[in-house]
């Protein structure tokens, strides 16, 4: 039985499919069809509600999620706010009358879902700019009314905050939040085991289930391809997954720890990942993807493996009984495929820090800037020891079946970095070493081009003498549109 408030009501729920989504729940279920599916993958935004979770001091944080992307399971211990709840005795909420005021609204398809964006905005701390509205709204398209009106309704909603009846309701919310934390689901189609224990028993009594955590990918397999899950194993209510450890080496980040709670570590300690860290899908999806998840699924495209193949990072496993770790540049095996045995799950993944002499640049390649799959990704991590190469390492995606690493270090190791020869010895490696394919995003001549353009980008940017002419290149780059 799955418990949650449903707006202020306290809900006992034992779902008959492991792979109802919440969108479905809402509709279907409980006739609350103000949130819409769009396009049922995450990439619309309509279907937008907020989760209000208890944090570690026991407050409450607001986030915005996909319904339609969101299994069941995610709703244990926590409150799902939909937009039919915002009004009040007839008075819309503060961000519904901004986006009435601002003219924020056409057709109205995607109004719900922006609605719940700005609400999750309206109840984090502080007065969110321009730049942080539009993350916050990142993941809500608009096809008719266009974006301004609707960036400034959020401005000013958030700028004029006032306690509405959630503030004034919170203490309410929590105590009921901490009665409803403690019980145990024991639904035996949707499992969400709560320790390692429970995890190992629940692999071992159902090893075919399949494991998930924000089930952002697994999802889509339900909606868009109509396959039917009779089992699914929750990862996120074990603690050990759940934790994020600085360790005197490196960041230990637990397997189901959603993005939006590891970015800001990852930029602390690996700032130069800023451009690639936001534009990691969208917030929504960060709201409830997981690095675990990016790495179990193995996608040769996802933006997180090449970074820690740059970083020769290591992926903790554990079966309940043993653990073990594995180097990454040893866990992607083939097309979807990994290390991992039979009962076994990530339990976290290590990233061991920078020295002060390496250079970590990602790039990633895609259509569009945000919310995008990417075509090409490369990561390089170089350490100079006075100009020579002391150790070269990188991560590449999009080239190959699986995120793939190559040797660069075997053959550049000890040359002068600065050397045009030194360049030229990397990009004949890169150039001989993939088969990316052809598919929609982009050709393999497009890939092949790609990877040796940002290998030059590389290598002109971590240059000192060159780094005026690269920042050149770059702005000219832009200016015309290309990589
Ligand atoms: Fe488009 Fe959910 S319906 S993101
Ligand atoms: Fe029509 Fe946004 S108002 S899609």
């Amino acid at each position: 039985m799955l418990r949650f408030l449903l707006n202020d009501k306290l809900i006992n729920f034992s779902p008959s499919q492991a792979d109802l989504t919440v969108l479905d729940y809402l509709r279907e279920h409980k006739k609350l069809t103000g949130s819409k599916e769009g396009c049922a993958s995450g990439d619309c935004g309509a279907c937008t509600v907020v989760l209000a979770e208890l944090n570690e001091n026991s407050k409450l944080r607001y986030r915005a999620i996909n319904s339609c992307i969101t299994f069941m399971s995610a709703l244990q211990g926590k409150q799902l706010i939909t937009v039919e709840q915002l009004s009040q005795d007839g008075t819309l909420h503060p961000v519904q009358q901004s986006m009435v005021e601002h003219h924020g609204s056409q057709c109205g398809f995607c109004t719900p879902g922006f609605i719940m964006s700005m609400f999750a905005l309206y109840h984090q701390t502080g007065q969110p700019d321009r730049n942080a509205v539009t993350h916050a709204l990142s993941g809500n398209l608009c096809r008719c009314t266009g974006y301004r009106p609707i960036i400034d309704a959020t401005l000013h909603a958030c700028s004029n905050k006032q306690s509405d009846h959630f503030k004034q309701n919170e203490q309410h919310i929590i105590q009921q939040l901490q009665n409803v934390k403690r019980s145990e689901n024991n639904n035996s189609q949707l499992l969400t085991p709560q320790s390692r224990e429970s995890l190992k028993n629940a692999i071992l009594t159902y090893p075919t289930a399949p494991l998930f955590a924000g089930s952002t990918d697994l999802a889509l397999q339900v909606t868009q391809q109509l396959k039917q899950f009779e089992r699914l194993i929750s990862l996120s209510h074990v603690p050990e997954l759940q934790q994020l450890v600085i360790q005197d080496k490196g960041l230990l980040i637990g397997a189901a720890l959603p993005f939006s709670d590891i970015e800001q570590s990852l930029l602390k300690y690996f700032p130069s990942l800023n451009e690639l860290i936001s534009r990691f899908a969208s917030l929504p999806i960060r709201n409830q993807a997981t690095l675990g998840g990016n790495v179990a699924n193995a996608s040769p495209i996802g933006d997180m493996p090449p970074v820690l193949l740059a970083l020769n990072a290591t992926i903790h496993l554990d079966n309940g009984e043993t653990r073990r770790t594995v180097p990454v540049a040893d866990f992607f095996l083939d097309y979807r495929v990994t290390a991992m045995q039979p009962g076994e799950w990530i339990e976290g993944i290590f990233l061991p820090y920078l020295s002060s002499n390496s250079h970590l640049q990602a790039y990633k390649v895609s259509k569009r800037m945000e919310d995008d799959i990417s075509a090409v990704c490369a990561v390089f991590h170089l350490q100079l020891d006075e100009n020579k190469v002391a150790s070269l390492s990188c991560g590449l995606g999009g080239v190959a079946a699986t995120p793939a690493s190559i040797e660069l270090e075997s053959v550049l190791l000890g040359k002068t970095w600065s050397d045009a020869a030194t360049f030229e010895l990397g990009s004949t490696l890169l150039n001989g070493s993939f088969q990316p394919i052809d598919d929609v995003r982009a050709t393999k001549e497009y890939r092949q081009q790609i990877l040796l353009n940002l290998w030059r980008r590389f290598w002109l940017e971590t240059n000192t003498h060159t780094r005026a002419i690269a920042t050149r290149v770059v702005q000219l780059n832009v200016e015309a549109g290309h990589a």
